[in-house]
């Protein structure tokens, strides 16, 4: 590679109200002075932040993130599934708790709690632990990625319902691989997250000889999920944030 073509993102950038751009990893292994003219065309087109994702043996391209005052803002590991391979596992059903599958949501009152969920969830991830991204726009992102896979992206997606409530209290997207799980706060540590994805595997199982899952180091819950429903911890990635601002000061 010798040219950089940083791309804009701009469903990130529409939500954030801020220029987020994509810089592909293995530009880094170019010279310092090639990527700093790189991000200084890409500042001059309205990004101010570029994200990466490297694994621990990138050493040559971590030492130049880090001349560029790069910083991690998680760690995700990435699990895998050989859904054919592993017998299904079968949990006992929740008393209360129905579970339902779905080509695509279609209800209002599905979208809007699954947009809740989503929007309050995931935080854990690096649009979450920067802190110069605002919190308003990481609800609106993470809201807005769950109701898209939900009725549009998303292969399949199995919803938890409070059959008393008739309120949907949590959901798992799978699109290739299982790509969103969350569970309402106030529902959490029942098993619910167990029941999503181990429902997530049957459509696996029938699709895919792979599947996987990436998760956040620290997101010890989301693991115990995974491993129990037959998926195994495999690599590990640095989530890197560059603003542009500090990089090139
Ligand atoms: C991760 C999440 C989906 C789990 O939902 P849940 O319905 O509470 O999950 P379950 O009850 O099925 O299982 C949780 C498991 O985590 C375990 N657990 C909880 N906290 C833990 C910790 N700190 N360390 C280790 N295990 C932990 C529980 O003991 C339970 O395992 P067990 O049934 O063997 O005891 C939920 O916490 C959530 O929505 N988090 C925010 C969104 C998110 O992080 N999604 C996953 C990343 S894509």
């Amino acid at each position: 590679m010798s040219e950089i073509f940083i791309q804009k993102d701009g469903f990130a950038s529409e939500h954030f109200g801020v220029g987020i751009g994509k810089l592909p990893p293995a530009s880094l292994s170019l010279d310092l002075a090639v990527v700093r003219e790189a991000l200084l065309k890409a500042q001059n087109l309205g990004i101010e932040v570029v994200t990466t994702r490297l694994i621990p043996s990138q050493i040559k391209e971590i030492d130049l993130v880090d001349a560029l005052r790069g910083q991690v803002f998680d760690t995700l590991i990435t699990s895998t599934l050989y859904p054919t391979k592993k017998p299904e596992i079968v949990f006992s059903p929740i008393e209360g708790i129905s579970i339902e599958s779905h080509d695509k949501v279609i209800a209002e009152e599905d979208i809007a709690a699954i947009r809740r969920m989503g929007g309050t969830a995931f935080n854990l991830t690096h649009f979450y632990t920067d802190s110069r991204l605002s919190k308003d726009g990481w609800r609106s992102f993470y809201g807005a990625w769950s109701v898209n896979d939900a009725t549009n992206r998303a292969k399949q997606t199995v919803l938890a319902r409070d059959e008393k409530s008739g309120e949907v209290v949590g959901f798992t997207t799978t699109l290739g691989m299982v790509d969103l799980v969350a569970v309402a706060e106030n529902s959490r540590g029942r098993g619910i997250a167990t029941r999503l994805v181990a429902d997530s595997r049957k459509w696996l199982a029938g699709n895919t000889d792979i599947a996987t899952v990436g998760t956040e180091s620290v997101n010890f819950s989301a693991f115990a999920v995974y491993q129990k429903c037959g998926f195994i911890p495999r690599d590990i990635a640095y989530s890197y944030h560059i603003w542009l601002d500090e990089a090139l000061r």
